[in-house]
């Protein structure tokens, strides 16, 4: 009993460290690790996760795990009814196993796509302001048996990781929303000046004309930053959901092609497309690919050369299917690689030529994250640009030895 009592007492001298580390933070995936970490290291168990739970979408689904493969793990699905994660989401209490297989409400899908063998589990419910959002997870502890100690433990973890998910939260929108404000900044001054010139009486006809189509080109472009700011924080803020189907992606590319033929023939610039005959179907949400690869074809397109050429071809092996985007255009500085995919950055050499928000890469970005993809950019400055989408084949079927 006193050895318990000690165990207890040194577990919450290590909680009121742990609480001071995440106050520290407002990254959420940083924080997010590290409440995993302290929940592994203090229950002693082998692995952990996080599984975060969306009350507007009724979703839930993983976001952090130590041992596990992060990119197979993140964003997987775990069902509401007919799961631990999703009981512990309905019921508000923690639960404990020792063996999870006897367990009706274990959810064996997941084991089976991230090959991690579980056996006993304890999670407990994140709850901040009576609102369910996610679930702590421990597994697999290291000798013995999941405690009282270590689920009253993981309760105060919990709460306390409820509060500062909650906050890191609105620090990221308010972050994202000043940024916002920042870029609209400099389309609202250029038509405050373009409405004040053309109330000058001076004004010659000429020159009126020219404000006009100043001020059209303006408006056009804070309308499609408002549409992809918006497209960008639904996605950043977890509320989009995938929906899921499989289709044939030739299809898709070539629709792709079709709907900025007009665009390319204006710039002079051909599309091909490269797809080999037995090409498997794709499980994806079809509109969000669709998006991403409009985006992309119609980057290589804008920062192309008069006569230049794209590529749009797709691959498979027996994971994943890749698709890429490749141009003969005017390419990125090295430089500038690292900072691609930030919200906002446009390569400054391209600023003056051509308009644009900063915003195309980031959503694709989200978009192929949320498929447990991935992206790449291989670019040299003068010779073209090629652009690669990593996708799982489909959201059930990751074989693993
Ligand atoms: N294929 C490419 N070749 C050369 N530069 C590129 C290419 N794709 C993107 N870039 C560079 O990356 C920047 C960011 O691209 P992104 O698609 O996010 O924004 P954008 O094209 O400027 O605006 P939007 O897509 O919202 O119209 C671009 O401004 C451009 O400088
Ligand atoms: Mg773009």
């Amino acid at each position: 009993m006193a050895e318990i009592e000690t165990q207890r007492l040194e577990g919450y001298r290590r909680l009121i460290e742990i609480a001071r580390d995440l106050a520290s933070t407002l990254d959420l995936d940083e924080l997010l690790d590290r409440i995993v970490n302290a929940a592994t290291e203090i229950t002693e168990a082998e692995a952990g996760s996080i599984l975060l739970y969306d009350s507007t979408a009724r979703r839930l689904y993983f976001q952090t795990a130590t041992n596990i493969d992060q990119q197979i793990m993140r964003g997987l699905n775990v069902p509401l009814e007919g799961s631990i994660a999703g009981w512990i989401v309905t019921n508000r209490k923690p639960m404990r196993t020792d063996d999870v297989h006897v367990d009706e409400r274990f959810f064996g899908d997941i084991e089976q796509t991230v090959g991690y063998a579980t056996k006993s589990l304890l999670g407990v419910p994140l709850i901040n302001k009576e609102k369910v959002v996610g679930v702590l997870e421990v597994l697999n502890k290291k000798s013995g048996t999941f405690s009282d100690a270590d689920e009253s433990l993981m309760l105060v973890l919990g709460s306390q990781a409820a509060v500062a998910i909650e906050n890191a939260r609105l620090f990221q929108q308010s972050d994202l929303i000043s940024e916002f404000v920042h870029e609209l900044r400099t389309p609202l001054a250029s038509l405050s000046t373009a409405t004040y010139l053309l109330m000058r009486p001076e004004i010659k006809e000429e020159q009126r004309t020219q404000i006009i189509s100043n001020l059209h080109n303006e408006t056009l472009r804070l309308n499609a930053l408002a549409t992809s700011f918006l497209d960008l924080a639904r996605l950043e803020s977890g509320r989009v959901q995938f929906r899921k189907t499989r289709f044939n992606l030739a299809d898709l590319l070539n629709e792709c092609k079709d709907m900025l033929q007009g665009k390319a023939d204006e710039e002079h610039v051909s599309i091909k497309i490269n797809v080999p005959e037995e090409m498997p179907t794709l499980e994806a949400d079809r509109d969000k690919i669709k998006q991403v690869v409009i985006n992309l074809l119609s980057n290589a397109i804008k920062y192309n050369r008069p006569n230049g050429s794209t590529i749009l071809s797709a691959e498979s092996n027996t994971t994943h299917i890749l698709i890429s985007i490749q141009d003969t255009g005017i390419g990125i500085p090295a430089e500038a690689l690292p900072h691609l995919f930030e919200k906002f950055f446009r390569v400054r050499e391209h600023e003056t030529k051509t308009s644009g928000t900063g915003l195309g890469l980031s959503i694709c970005k989200q978009i192929i994250q949320g498929h447990n993809g991935s992206i790449e950019v291989k670019s040299k400055a003068g010779m073209g640009t090629t652009f690669t989408v990593r996708l799982p084949r489909g959201a059930k079927t990751v074989p693993r030895q």
